[in-house]
């Protein structure tokens, strides 16, 4: 379903700054695999995944989607293809619009014929019965803007958004690092239910080991722009967190006591 062929980047080359973000990355995923991904700060986690949607154009490699080349296609094409949910509940949603218009916006992005001018009333029973899925009460809500919602709930939302028009594939960055642990669990939930349901590609950074090994049927473990472990089958199902932490500690030279990677 996708896959990378050793792509490259390094941002502001030949300047004082220059960072080498990724470095020769190939991975590749079945269709219906859900990968997550660990790693320390800057390890290239974020950037790989906005070279995969367009945000960066990659300097070497290929990124081939459900058989299409889509190195050079730019990212509002690929966002018809790829949902996306970001750490920030700012991002992924229109906050001055209703949730019924943000719905809108989701269920025509990838219809042939894009945006439609209304939203009709079998739409709004459609979102009502998708809405319902979350488990929030959101769907008593419908006619209420966004910038109402707490975060947990918009994060929920932009889930259910990114995942309502089954994307070719589903990435998602941290989403649920900035949320309260109660409502992150429940959107951590929500996201193997969509998952699962409809069998969607997905990879997931995550910064909380125990998720990594919980979530999906594969983790990798990104260092220095480099995918440094690649688990699954009965390794993974073996592995604990604290083989893992000791992994990556013995791989990168980093002590990971009091370190975001350990915190769940
Ligand atoms: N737009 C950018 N311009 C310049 N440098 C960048 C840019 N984005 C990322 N980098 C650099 O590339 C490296 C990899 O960053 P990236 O955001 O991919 O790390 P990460 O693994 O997602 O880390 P974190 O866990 O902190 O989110 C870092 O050194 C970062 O400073
Ligand atoms: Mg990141």
């Amino acid at each position: 379903m996708l896959k990378i062929n050793m792509i490259s980047k390094t941002f502001d080359r030949g300047s004082v700054n220059e960072k080498k973000a990724l470095h020769q990355v190939s991975l590749s995923l079945d269709e219906g695999e859900f990968v997550t991904v660990i790693g320390g700060n800057g390890a290239g986690k974020s950037t790989l995944l906005n070279c995969i949607s367009g945000v960066h154009p990659v300097d070497e490699g290929s990124i081939i989607l459900d058989g299409t080349d889509i190195t050079f296609s730019p990212e509002y094409k690929r966002s018809r293809l790829i949902g996306r949910v970001f750490q920030n509940p700012l991002l992924g949603t229109a906050f001055d619009m209703t949730i019924a218009e943000n719905l809108a916006i989701a269920w025509a992005r990838g219809k042939p014929h894009g945006l439609s001018p209304g939203i009709t009333r079998p739409d709004k029973a459609l979102f009502r019965e998708q809405l319902a899925l979350l488990g929030l009460d959101l769907e008593e809500r419908i006619n209420q803007k966004v910038k109402l919602l707490s975060g947990g709930q918009r994060q929920a939302l932009t889930l259910l958004m990114a995942t309502m028009g089954r994307p070719k594939l589903l990435l998602l960055d941290e989403h649920t690092a900035s949320l309260d642990p109660a409502i992150a669990k429940k959107v951590l939930h929500l996201t193997r239910k969509f998952v699962s349901e409809e069998k969607l590609t997905t990879i997931m950074i995550t910064h909380n080991m125990k998720a990594a090994l919980e979530y999906g049927s594969r983790t990798i473990m990104m260092h220095e722009g480099q995918i440094i472990l690649d688990l699954s089958g009965e390794e993974r199902a073996e592995m604990t967190v604290e083989r893992l932490v000791k992994y990556f500690e013995s791989r990168s030279g980093v002590q990971l006591e009091n370190d975001r990677l350990l915190l769940s």
